[in-house]
């Protein structure tokens, strides 16, 4: 397998990429590029080669190597890379128009918010799609929230994610993601612990708990809430938390709870939306009943911009100067999202996915049996989580970490672990389009690369102590 070659992430931006495929060509291998301009802030040297093109669930580079993608780009790739169904889409409407101002872009919006109600579960009954982002998205559910109930606060999970704006930063957890970000700390977001029953915050065993991480959420409104809670929100499956699927009942009593507090109960589909599941969404999956339903991410089918927001009819309070932005529901993420909905909604399409995602989760149980820093394996649908564990079965987000590399660099499989790398659940949630064949060869190179890290973890432990050996004189 060819060795990645090192390509200066600035370069590709200074001028076309067709340039850089033909440069990169030329160039040798390994060798970094003269900086010739200042790196975009926030960018690291990437160890991957240029990414030139897409196909499937593959990345091709400029050097000529090819990369296995298991997370589907951002999560945002229910078709891959390049899905011939929406590319056609977005090219037809690119070349006839890419945009027009929300107002005429009504019916185009109103057309794909047809579709989506179609598949919705049935107390939905209105939408609002103007939103390019997840992050947006959400903001726009807590605000129908907020103006329909004419209070404020909301409660989130622990480790829940609902994006990086100011908002959605603050709604989401744990701590050391709002560090630095004070306003971010102010009042008005309530975090409940999560439904991990690997890791139980209360210290409970399921079933015997009855599920008291739902049932304390009213007590902490009541004693630690201000009086003005107008929603929770929750990811059906808590994606960036570490894949943690929630327990049987817990949704219906997180509904019983938001009965009770008189407060509306919002799924975050971002991640889980559009068949990750193996059911178009999640609230369907779970039976969740929720009152506002957030998409965005695999919308777009192949990574197209778009975010919808789904709610109950008696929650459609804002007017088009409350929440619009320029890209929102633009007309090339609409022709996507259309498109996209024509693949997804084929007959058999969610039966298959779910068919494959239960593949997936027989060979990861079985790369758990054979591998022990292979710990529980957890996941619905297309959307896995594989918690990487030390000799002692503890968490152990280092090695996590190391995979990731060994992955990328040694196996050529894209990975990436929970919480921003912080976390010790890899993420396996590839394209919906994976076949059987894909997923074989996306477990066979994350074994051989959590094997990989623990050989290098032990030749390390004996460099140590061979050195200490040496300096004792022994
Ligand atoms: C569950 C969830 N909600 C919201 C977001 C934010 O979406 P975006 O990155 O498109 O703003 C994400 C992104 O990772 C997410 O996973």
């Amino acid at each position: 397998m060819a060795e990645p070659a090192m390509i200066h992430p600035a370069v590709a931006l200074s001028r076309p990429v067709e340039a850089d495929v033909a440069a990169g060509r030329r160039r040798q291998h390994g060798r970094r590029l003269p900086d010739s301009r200042a790196p975009l802030s926030g960018d690291t040297m990437p160890a991957i080669p240029l990414v030139t093109r897409g196909n499937g669930l593959r990345l091709h580079c400029a050097d000529g190597s090819e990369y296995l993608d298991a997370v589907s780009g951002t999560f945002n790739l229910p078709l891959g890379y390049n899905h011939p169904h929406v590319v056609a889409a977005v090219q037809q409407q690119a070349s006839l128009m890419s945009h027009v101002s929300s107002d005429l872009a009504r019916p185009y919006a109103q057309s794909l918010l047809d579709r989506l109600l179609a598949l919705a579960p049935p107390q939905m009954g209105a939408g609002w799609i103007r939103d390019a982002t997840g992050s947006t998205a959400v903001e726009c559910a807590v605000k129908i929230a907020q103006k329909a109930t004419g209070k404020s606060d909301v409660i989130t999970l622990f480790h829940g994610h609902h994006g990086q704006t100011a908002l959605t930063t603050s709604m989401s957890g744990p701590a050391w993601r709002r560090e630095g970000f004070p306003l971010q700390n102010s009042g008005g977001i309530l975090r409940v612990p999560e439904p991990n029953c690997a890791s139980c915050f209360y210290g409970q065993t399921y079933p015997s708990c009855e599920l008291l991480c739902a049932r304390r959420i009213s007590d902490i409104a009541a004693q630690a809430g201000r009086g003005s809670t107008a929603c929770l929100i929750v990811e059906p499956v808590l994606g960036n938390g570490g894949n943690i699927v929630p327990p049987k009942g817990y949704f219906r009593a997180l509904r019983r709870v938001c009965d009770d507090l008189g407060i509306l109960l919002i799924a975050d589909e971002v991640q889980t939306g559009v068949g990750r599941t193996g059911y178009f969404l999640a609230s369907e999956r779970f039976d969740i009943r929720p009152d506002i339903i957030v998409l965005a991410k695999g919308l777009g089918g192949v990574g197209v911009p778009i975010g919808a927001v789904l709610m109950r009819s008696e929650l459609d309070v804002l007017q088009t100067s409350d929440h619009s932005f320029t890209g929102g529901g633009n007309l090339l993420g609409l022709a996507a999202a259309q498109a996209t909905l024509d693949v997804v909604g084929a007959r058999d399409f969610l039966a298959g996915v779910r068919l494959r995602g239960a593949y997936l989760g027989g060979l990861l149980s079985s790369l758990s049996q054979r591998q022990p820093r292979v710990g529980q394996v957890r996941g619905v649908g297309m959307m896995w989580g594989v918690e990487i564990v030390d000799a002692a079965g503890r968490p152990d987000p280092e090695t996590a970490r190391a995979v990731v590399g060994i992955a990328r660099d040694r196996h050529h499989l894209i990975t990436r672990s929970s919480e921003y790398g912080r976390g010790h659940i890899l993420k396996v949630r590839p394209a919906l389009i994976a076949t059987e064949s894909d997923l074989e060869e996306i477990v066979d190179r994350l074994g051989a690369s959590v094997c990989d890290a623990s050989v290098r973890e032990v030749e390390s432990v004996r460099d140590v102590e061979g050195t200490q050996h040496a300096s004792a004189g022994l």
